[in-house]
């Protein structure tokens, strides 16, 4: 059985190691890795591949950055030849990217059953590109894997036949355990020189939303200067994030091609951070803030309060078994909900069902079984 695995931005990559782990241990399933080059810098790309272990990709198509339309046609593009010769028997992608959406379209319009890795998952708000690319995934996939209950109740009311929808947990979780002994051991403490008794908190920013218009990420930065009197704040920085603040002259100065932190107002500004490095500092925080979807998963298992500053999300599992607190992009709110919130956590009763490490387990059991016969879709 060949399943071809397309990964192309950093959440990607964290999603499929224990996936292409585990297909490693069937003798019958050959994997082929596709990377579409949507992330292609050392720490948001290669980083990852060395940190979690994974196989260097047979394809690697170069696509780059671009806007939606470019980027999303280079990799149907380039990819289409690639199925079209192999004819593999599924296409697996997992998550919202841009390459996650593309790969699916090119599979489903060459007819090979696509695979979709955290399918469900709804903010229900279309301004966001990762929601289309979720909705369109979802509507060409054969076999959808469900990370939460929220994410099978989508996909039945948008008319989904339930025999495709499989609750299998959350991939994420699996190699978030994985890798916790490496992780655990990470050096980035003492690079960081922050000791044990020092509390500090762990910023994340990167949707277009907050960060492309510079009145609304300066008006963030200054809410989260008036934390840092509080507490101080460790920000790695995302490429789309850290240019603009290059751009905006935010961070100037000697170090601030150097690689080296720069601190500034009680927040330390640094470069992007490999996998096992991230999950370490924010094991220790008091607090994280994001915008991110798969942090608000992390911190829900790591048992560190979240602050996500979105209006909406797509797991609302995190809220309900979670440590996640949806708090807006009001900045006006984040000083208010960030005392409260190290004053008083909120304290999960155990965790998400199924967020138990078998996720990639289950998915590629199911995709075996299927094929040899043992298992109906
Ligand atoms: C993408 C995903 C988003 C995901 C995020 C994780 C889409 C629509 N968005 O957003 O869902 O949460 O990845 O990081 O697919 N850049 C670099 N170096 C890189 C990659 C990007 O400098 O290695 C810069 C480029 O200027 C680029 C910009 O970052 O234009 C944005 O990259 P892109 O892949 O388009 O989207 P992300 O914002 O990373």
């Amino acid at each position: 059985m060949r399943i071809v695995n397309v990964v192309g931005a950093r959440p990607n990559f964290v999603k499929i190691a224990p996936l292409m782990k585990e297909m490693t241990r069937y003798s019958g399933i050959s994997p082929v890795l596709v990377h579409t080059g949507q992330h292609y810098e050392r720490l948001m790309s290669d980083q990852f591949f060395t940190d979690m272990e994974i196989p260097p990709p047979d394809f690697h198509l170069g696509v780059g950055s671009g806007s939606h339309a470019v980027q999303t046609a280079e990799v149907m593009q380039r990819l289409e030849p690639i199925l079209d010769t192999m004819r593999p028997d599924v296409v697996l992608v997992v998550g919202d990217v841009n390459s996650t959406l593309a790969a699916a379209l090119t599979a489903a319009k060459l007819r090979i059953p696509v695979a979709h890795v955290e399918a469900g998952l709804r903010s229900f708000d279309r301004t966001m590109p990762e929601e289309i690319n979720r909705l369109l995934t979802d509507a060409v996939s054969d076999f959808l894997f469900v990370t939460e209950t929220s994410g099978q109740q989508n996909l039945v009311a948008e008319g989904i036949a339930s025999e495709k929808i499989h609750f299998v947990g959350n991939v994420m979780i699996d190699a978030l355990q994985a890798f916790r002994h490496r992780w655990a051991s990470s050096s980035v403490f003492r690079r960081l020189q922050l000791d044990a008794s020092c509390p500090y908190a762990v910023l994340t920013l990167h949707r277009p939303s907050n960060v492309d218009d510079p009145v609304i990420l300066m008006n963030f930065l200054e809410a989260l200067e008036v934390l840092a009197r509080h507490i101080s704040i460790i920000f790695p920085l995302h490429p789309r994030v850290k240019h603009q603040l290059l751009r905006q002259g935010y961070l100037c100065g000697p170090k601030q091609n150097s690689g080296e932190p720069v601190h500034n107002k009680g927040i330390t500004y640094l470069e992007a951070l490999g996998y096992l490095d991230f999950i370490a500092l924010m094991s220790r925080a008091c607090l994280v803030l994001t915008d991110s979807g798969g942090i608000q998963e992390e911190t829900t298992v790591l048992q560190v309060p979240c602050l996500t500053l979105r209006d909406t999300t797509e797991r609302p599992v995190t809220i309900s078994h979670g440590t996640n607190r949806v708090i807006g992009t009001d900045p006006s709110r984040i000083l208010g909900e960030a005392l409260r919130t190290m004053d008083d956590p909120p304290r999960p009763d155990g965790r998400p069902p199924l967020w138990d490490g078998q996720a990639a387990h289950r998915i590629v059991k199911i995709l075996h079984d299927h094929h040899t016969g043992r298992g109906g879709v």
